[in-house]
């Protein structure tokens, strides 16, 4: 029998409670998740790669099938060289659904390699990474946001 593999690629800098959301219900469908992290070395970050490895390994080890790697280049050239089938993408709302559908469809197309959307809890819909940065760097409580020890490692980052 193949095994199911899903990636769940992103920038992570740093991981949230949203990441972690969609990480953890798309291990339940599939045999493997791989965590993917983009090295892009033309963006500025607040973590290294290396870095966002580790948090993102910390936190994720309870699920048992989730794997951390990254990647640079196309993302299909990553799940062809993997054996991976499927992308999942969180859905926050509907402004992320016109580019992550545009994606989706060019990774399709390049690859046949097919994008499954996931819609966030609720909870962490207006969420994202450079919100959270922005929040802590002046200061404000993003405590609830992210995982305990991401939060204190941003704090301690942005000190
Ligand atoms: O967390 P981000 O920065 O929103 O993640 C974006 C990411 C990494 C999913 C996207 O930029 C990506 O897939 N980049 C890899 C390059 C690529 O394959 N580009 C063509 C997309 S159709």
């Amino acid at each position: 029998m193949t095994t199911r593999r899903a990636v769940c690629p992103g920038s992570f800098d740093p991981v949230t409670n949203g990441h972690l959301d969609i990480i953890g219900r798309a291990s339940l469908i599939f045999d493997e998740v791989i965590v993917a992290v983009l090295i892009n070395k033309s963006k500025s970050s607040l973590f290294t790669v290396d870095e966002r490895i580790e948090m993102l390994a910390e936190c994720t080890a309870k699920y048992g099938n989730v794997k951390i790697d990254s990647f640079h280049g196309l993302l299909v050239d990553f799940c062809r060289d993997r054996g991976i089938q499927v992308i999942v993408k969180g859905l926050r709302a509907v402004s992320d659904f016109d580019y992550e559908l545009q994606m989706g469809q060019m990774n399709h197309s390049l690859a046949g390699i097919e994008t499954l959307f996931m819609p966030t809890n609720p909870l962490y819909s207006y969420l994202s990474s450079s919100l959270v940065k922005e929040v802590a760097t002046y200061g404000g409580d993003v405590s609830t946001l992210l995982p305990e020890s991401v939060n204190a490692r941003v704090v301690d980052r942005l000190r």
